[in-house]
């Protein structure tokens, strides 16, 4: 449905993006990830035709969105990274006025703030002034107001950033609604791996301006390593319970650690049902039995030797 060819972007002589390809399907719910700097926001702002790309195009269903930028602001709504609203307005006045941007008026108009503020849960406080709201309120608010015209895609610019948790986790849960139960096709901006993880069937991930790896979370984890750690905890050591372990064939290493034993095993090995038995046999007392995956904080660090949120 929309994909980008080779979009770069070059601010004053020095590239924020280069040679970006990305794409998604509808109904798709695709992350982008990256470091503070990474060019995200210029990614997407180059999509949802806020700006112009130095280099490259943007396709919405093979037809080019700098030549027609109408025709994706018609099914795109976009959730900007600063949460731009009236303070003085209450919610419901803040959505009219954003409402009446899109061209919407009368009963429509008003069918969809209500349609709106109840799918972001604000029904019950909308004539309250949104200086009285707190941050997760507010981009909530924001969130309702790309919503207005039923865009078919929702872009977001890391919308839980200086949130609290629990506003946090309602946004999450709003966005992964609106993705599976409504239909929408969501491109979601974050640092935060854990979210997009959560949220995405694909995840691009994004440094200095390029993408660097993409795919599902599963495909890009399994770049990083064809093992897995189990780790067992127990009540306290067993050295002949740890020797017969380490004498596995199925089992590549087995080390004793402070409260049990950690082993490292080929991916999709299935050792837990002989782990018990043999635990068993040496009257071991399993506290504990962790299996242990690679994270996508852990792919961007095998990539890029950094942390996401240095
Ligand atoms: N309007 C601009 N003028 C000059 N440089 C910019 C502008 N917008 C972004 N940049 C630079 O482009 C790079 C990518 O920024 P951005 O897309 O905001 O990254 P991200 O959203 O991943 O944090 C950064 O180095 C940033 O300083
Ligand atoms: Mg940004």
């Amino acid at each position: 449905m929309l994909e980008t060819e080779e979009i770069g972007k070059v601010f004053k002589g020095k590239a924020a993006v280069e040679g970006v390809n990305l794409y998604m399907e509808a109904g798709e719910a695709v992350g982008l990830l990256g470091p503070n700097g990474a060019g995200k926001s210029t990614t997407i702002s180059m999509i949802s035709t806020l700006l112009k790309p130095t280099s490259g195009d943007v396709r919405l269903n093979g037809k080019s969105v700098t030549k027609d930028p109408g025709s994706i602001r018609r099914v795109l709504g976009m959730v900007p990274q600063e949460i731009a609203l009236y303070e003085e307005l209450s919610a419901y006045e803040n959505l009219k006025f954003f409402g009446r941007i899109y061209g919407l008026s009368g009963r429509a108009l008003e069918q969809s703030i209500g349609q709106v503020l109840e799918m972001v849960g604000l029904t019950d406080r909308q004539k309250e002034v949104v200086k009285t709201y707190s941050g997760g309120m507010k981009r909530r608010v924001n969130i309702a107001a790309a919503m207005l015209h039923e865009p078919e895609i929702l872009i977001m610019d890391e919308p839980t950033v200086g949130i609290d948790p629990q506003s946090r986790s309602h946004i999450l849960e709003m966005v992964r609604k609106l993705n599976k139960e409504k239909g929408v096709a969501v491109l979601y901006t974050s640092h935060y791996m854990e979210e997009v993880e959560r949220l995405c069937d694909r995840v691009y991930i994004m440094d200095h301006g390029k993408v660097i790896a993409a795919g599902t979370a599963e495909e890009l984890k399994s770049i990083l390593s064809s093992e897995e750690t189990i780790l067992i905890e127990l009540d306290r050591a067993y050295p002949d319970f740890t020797k017969e372990l380490q004498a596995m064939e199925a089992i590549k290493q087995a080390t004793e650690t402070e409260n049990g034993i950690k082993l490292i095993v080929p991916k999709g090995s299935r050792v837990l049902g002989s782990i018990f038995q043999i635990s068993e046999r040496h009257q071991a007392q399993v506290l504990n039995v962790a299996v242990q995956t690679p994270s996508l904080e852990d792919v961007f660090l095998h990539l890029t030797g950094r942390k996401l949120r240095d």
